[in-house]
């Protein structure tokens, strides 16, 4: 069963439960990194702990939400060997898969209602990467370095 890591702040505690128990229902192995509950945290402690899950779990991907997506996808991105997408629609995450082979998706509670998340995360899922001349691409990413 594949893994898959989701890590979250404060934002939309509900939205987070809903993905959640969608993932579940789908037959996924679901551990949730934190934060829990409405308390105010800060995003990036809780991209980097999901970040580093995916890293280490080889085969694993993650899910990262905030309000918008975008704060905890930048700290996502710092952690060397992740490629997270914040994605708004099933197409951007349909070809963030394909093309960018991300491992993990950045989802915006704030911006995209729930329903639509849940096909977006459902593509992402299910979507496999193609490699072919996408895969050189995937490797000059990789090499940067801080
Ligand atoms: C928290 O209020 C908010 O700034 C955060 O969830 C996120 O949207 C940051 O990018």
């Amino acid at each position: 069963m594949q893994k898959i890591f989701i890590g979250n702040d404060h934002a939309g505690p509900e939205f987070v439960q809903d993905i959640i128990s969608h993932i579940k229902e789908s037959g996924y192995d679901v551990e949730h990194v934190g934060s829990f509950g409405s308390k105010s945290v800060d995003y990036p402690e809780y991209a980097e702990a999901t970040a580093r899950k995916v890293v280490e779990n080889e085969g694993s991907l993650g899910i990262v939400i905030c309000g918008t997506g975008i704060g905890i996808s930048i700290a996502a991105n710092k952690v060397q060997g992740i490629r997270c997408a914040n994605c708004i629609s099933p197409y951007m995450a349909e070809l963030s898969r394909q093309h960018n082979n991300a491992n993990v998706l950045a989802l915006g509670a704030r911006i995209v209602d729930v329903e639509n998340a849940k096909i977006i995360v459902d593509t992402f899922l299910r979507t496999e990467f193609e490699g072919g001349r996408h895969q050189k691409r995937i490797e000059k990413i990789d090499a940067i370095k801080r």
